[in-house]
């Protein structure tokens, strides 16, 4: 299902522009199919170190975000989407980087297998990018205003030298609300909250083939 949309997305792909690329073993995907066509692409603009390491692996030009005018669309996973295409992201730690290149695109067109569409997001924990010597003190905040429990992800440090908690137990029945609360604690860098700036486009792989969902057509 992962590799089915992977390959619808490649006709998202604009030809002559820059693509982001997400982070994941759904983006993985893409990247080898996005290969096949890599001579119609500018170039990309990747979302963490691992993606840029298997575009280049495949020949295909990684652009410093910096150096780039424009965005035409941002492919990648996530770990949860409701039907509004309010995202939890960062299962693989690349929240931050995701989250940038996701609000430069022009369109971002999520893919995932039917297992990440639910009703209310919470069931997938929470990651929170965090300044390594605010961790304790980031801890108490959420206990305190948010709820859940937040958990360090032992033995990792994200591409930008931070740590990651995962908040373990949380209903969300109003991402935004909880995307901007989370951002205002001193020492949070962002969240996995993609709810400000969601999907554009859902396409979801399933056992009857590739279904799109769009909140356009809801
Ligand atoms: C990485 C992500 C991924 O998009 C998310 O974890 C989904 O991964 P996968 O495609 O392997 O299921 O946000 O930070």
């Amino acid at each position: 299902m992962k590799l089915e949309v992977a390959r619808a997305a490649i006709k998202y792909v604009v030809p002559n522009s820059i693509i982001g690329v997400g982070t994941g073993s759904t983006a993985n995907f893409f990247i080898d199919e996005l290969a096949t066509i890599k001579d119609a692409i500018s170039g990309t603009v990747a979302s963490s170190v691992v993606t840029a390491e298997r575009l280049q692996s495949h020949g295909i030009e990684v652009i410093d975000l910096n150096n780039v005018k424009e965005i035409s669309v941002y492919i990648d996973g996530a770990d949860e989407s409701d039907k509004e295409l309010n995202l939890i992201k960062g299962g693989g730690g690349a929240l931050t980087r995701e989250k940038i290149v996701a609000a430069v695109a022009k369109r971002f067109v999520c893919i995932a297998d039917e297992s990440k569409l639910v009703s209310v997001m919470g069931n997938f924990p929470l990651p929170v990018e965090v300044i390594p010597m605010s961790v304790s003190y980031v801890k108490k905040q959420i206990s305190k205003s948010i709820g859940g429990s937040p958990i360090i992800r032992e033995g990792f440090t994200t591409d930008n030298g931070n740590l990651i908690l995962d908040i373990h137990g949380l209903k969300i029945e109003n991402p935004k609300t909880l995307e901007n609360k989370l951002n205002n604690i001193v020492g949070v860098v962002t969240n996995g909250l993609f709810a400000n700036r969601g999907a554009d486009i859902l396409l979801l792989g399933t056992p009857n083939g590739v279904e799109t969902i769009s909140p356009d057509f809801l």
